[in-house]
């Protein structure tokens, strides 16, 4: 067992735990942070992702040891303004159907747009390509991304935040 201490959702957290544990389940299982979900367990499927500091990560194969110090985001934490843009794009568009890959989706996402603001298609492409549907969302994922580009950059026009 090991003592680890990260932020979690803007909270510190400390745990005590097996540190190759994958931090999927000390999220779902220990923390009951249960947004987050386990598709594959190999890093295939995107469903697992979540932020560590900032950057799109699959929780399934990073050892809790990893992550002492790092600030982690889950589907739960996720509040600033490119992740509300986000999400208002997913409902407007109706992206998901099943729903179960919609948290990876949406956490790959918003990531993408805090790097790149006004993404092209094969940049959506590329940045999602890991994260798979197999209720065939992509379309209406693209085109949600674009709208949440153009929420964002609407927000920051009228001088919001992003
Ligand atoms: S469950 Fe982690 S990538 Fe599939
Ligand atoms: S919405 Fe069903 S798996 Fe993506």
């Amino acid at each position: 067992m090991a003592v680890i201490s990260f932020t979690l959702n803007g909270q510190t957290q400390t745990v005590d735990a097996v540190p190759d544990m994958p931090l999927l389940w000390l999220l779902r299982d220990t923390l009951a942070l249960t947004g987050t979900k386990y598709g594959c367990g190999i890093a295939q499927c995107g469903a697992c992702t979540v932020h560590i500091d900032g950057a799109p990560v699959r929780s399934c194969v990073i050892p809790i040891a990893g992550i002492e110090g790092k600030k982690i985001t889950t589907i739960e934490g996720l509040s600033s303004p490119i992740a509300q843009s986000v999400q208002r794009a997913w409902l407007e568009s109706d992206v998901p159907q099943c729903g179960y890959c919609q948290s990876g989706q949406i956490m790959s996402a918003t990531a993408l747009l805090a790097q790149k603001s006004q993404p092209t298609d094969a940049d959506i492409d590329s940045a999602m390509n890991g994260n798979i549907c197999r209720c065939g969302t992509y379309q209406a994922i693209r085109e949600a991304i674009h709208r949440a580009a153009d929420y964002v950059a609407t927000n920051e026009k009228d001088g919001g935040v992003a």
